[in-house]
């Protein structure tokens, strides 16, 4: 096959054209992206009143030296379940020197020698306290971290915030954090965090999950799902103003799409953040008043328009507004370039098509009313049904097999230049093809790229889904990232993704493409202009179908 490129001339493809999906999927964000070490900090995972399931919190120590249960005594009103301990023992009666309890975070905490730790966590208790804290190995014999924290009973007669930073002396991948007395007394515990001080951009997340994502260059994060924004029942939907605010007073939720709890560490304002530090621009995704695929509809659609507007203004609006001075309060003075909103997830793909049509126009027209320069993003793919409602882009997702993908490169060929732009916000190859991550799926996915690119003038933004597993918790394969507590790799479709970074903003050139192969190829060319050294790159992508 030859391929001609005609270098002179092409059409820009928009600069904002590939970016990043990130769904709280697969533990992508708690016990992954979120560099928060402690799972269930707040004890909050408990199913309300089985006071004893505080999974994976564990007991060190015997039923005759220590009791623990929880309670709702916190002193944080939206997150009230507190850790109830009572020892028993004392001095030198209690078993191994000290009992207690640990945290073995998700799967393990990674724990790296030199590096520094900082612990919180919130106490009460009747009597004075000297309470170790420690990292150790898993089985609690090699202790990696330790100090001694000692209050008198006055000072911890109320709720006070215990806060300390450990030095690691030895890598473990598989730690765990404890805390452990041999004094007896009853004493409560809540809110405990174990965070590395060295994370991304000193905000939080965990470096070299961050640097996997930032060396894709993406031009927009669209967050935070997904099925994670409607929730199975509306009452475990994400909810932006829960997870704003000092981290201690999240109440956090049951993430029941993907069967697992959060604590909304990583809430709204740090997906705001992340979008900044990467140069990404944030697109969010609202809870429109409907859970997953349109099950359970809000009775008062009016308090999630409302709540939408709110949210906007948290992101953008002026320190001295009601939201934006919650922004401000978090040290972000400055306005967040939020520019995109996708009205809800998926709801128009389902039965439920027209609940959603019905509702969509009072975001729409809110928004709008208020925001003007504020892109809205539709569900309803037009690609499909002529649009019945006004938007600037609507949402296409697509997972299929290899071939199929591939062929899907011309999907748009025909698609009205004079409708709203596509977002090509979920594709990828899944099924057998797809496998935990395959070249065959890479192939599939790099012919339907292709296709994207010469349909760049209708097609405005791409992203792949879902972005991060944890090999712990693969609810969803295939995935781009997958890691486990320190390690990290890319599957055959985030290479794709890199091999793709150049093409936003650059010239796609027009070619033909000569071949007396029966075999389908797909071919583009773009051309870039370097500003470091001053000269313009050509890149030409050629791929064979792969049936
Ligand atoms: O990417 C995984 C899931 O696929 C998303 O949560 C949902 O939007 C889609 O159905």
């Amino acid at each position: 096959a030859e391929l001609v490129v005609n270098a002179s001339g092409g059409r820009q493809i928009p600069e904002t054209f590939f970016g990043i999906f990130f769904e709280e999927i697969n533990h992508a964000g708690a016990g992954g992206l979120w560099a928060e070490l402690v799972s269930n900090r707040g004890f909050e995972a408990v199913r309300q009143n089985k006071s004893l399931n505080i999974h994976p919190w564990s007991l060190i120590g015997d039923e005759s030296s220590i009791i623990v249960s929880t309670d709702r005594s916190s002193c944080f009103k939206r997150n009230k379940i507190a850790l109830r301990m009572e020892v028993l023992c004392d001095g030198d009666t209690c078993p191994v020197g000290r009992v207690g309890v640990y945290n073995p975070g998700f799967w393990g905490m990674d724990i790296k020698q030199g590096k520094i730790y900082k612990i919180v966590f919130y106490l009460r208790s009747l009597t004075s306290v000297n309470i170790s804290v420690s990292l150790t190995s898993s089985d609690g014999l090699r202790t990696l971290a330790n100090t001694n924290l000692i209050a008198s009973a006055g000072d911890v007669s109320n709720w006070t915030k215990m806060e300390t930073l450990l030095e690691a002396e030895e890598t473990n991948p598989n730690a765990r954090l404890q805390l452990k007395t041999s004094k007896k007394g009853v004493m409560w515990i809540d809110q405990v965090s174990a965070i590395p001080l060295d994370t991304y951009k000193s905000h939080g997340f965990r470096n070299d999950l961050s640097e996997m994502i930032a060396n894709l260059k993406p031009r927009f994060l669209r967050f935070p799902g997904g099925n994670f924004v409607g929730g199975d029942l509306l009452r475990n939907a994400f909810r932006w103003k829960d997870t704003v605010g000092p981290w201690e007073e999240r109440p956090g939720h049951f993430n029941d799409a993907w069967n697992y709890w959060t604590d909304d560490g990583l809430g709204y304002f740090e997906f705001l953040q992340l979008s900044e530090d990467l140069g990404a621009l944030p697109i969010w995704v609202f809870n429109n008043g409907m859970s997953n695929l349109g099950r359970e509809k809000a009775s008062n659609v009016s308090l999630f328009v409302q709540e939408a507007l709110e949210g906007i203004e948290f992101a953008i609006g002026d320190p001295s507004s009601k939201w934006g001075s919650v922004r401000a309060a978090m040290r972000h003075p400055k306005p967040f370039d939020l520019r995109y909103v996708a009205v809800g997830n998926e709801e128009c793909y389902s039965m439920e098509k027209n609940a959603y049509k019905e509702n969509y126009p009072k975001f729409y027209d809110m928004i709008k009313r208020y925001y003007p320069n504020i892109k809205v993003i539709s569900n309803c793919d037009e690609s499909v049904d002529q649009l019945d409602h006004p938007t600037d882009l609507y949402d296409f997702h697509i997972y299929t097999n290899a071939s199929d993908l591939f062929s899907k490169a011309h999907h748009f060929d025909h698609t009205s230049r004079s409708g709203p732009k596509v977002f090509v916000s979920e594709y990828a190859v899944s099924g057998k093809d797809g496998g935990t991550g395959s070249l065959l799926a890479a192939l599939g996915e790099a012919g339907f790229l292709v296709g994207l690119e010469r349909n760049s003038d209708v097609v405005a933004m791409v992203c792949y889904a879902p972005l991060f597993v944890n090999v712990h918790d693969r609810s969803w394969n295939p995935d781009a990232i997958v890691f486990n507590s320190n390690q990290a790799y890319g599957t055959p479709s985030y290479w794709l993704q890199h091999f793709f970074t150049d093409t936003s903003g650059a010239m796609l050139l027009n070619t033909t493409l000569l071949t007396n192969s029966s075999t389908p190829i797909l071919a583009s060319a773009i051309a870039q202009w370097n500003s470091n050294d001053n000269m313009c790159f050509l890149k030409v992508k050629v791929f064979p179908s792969c049936s």
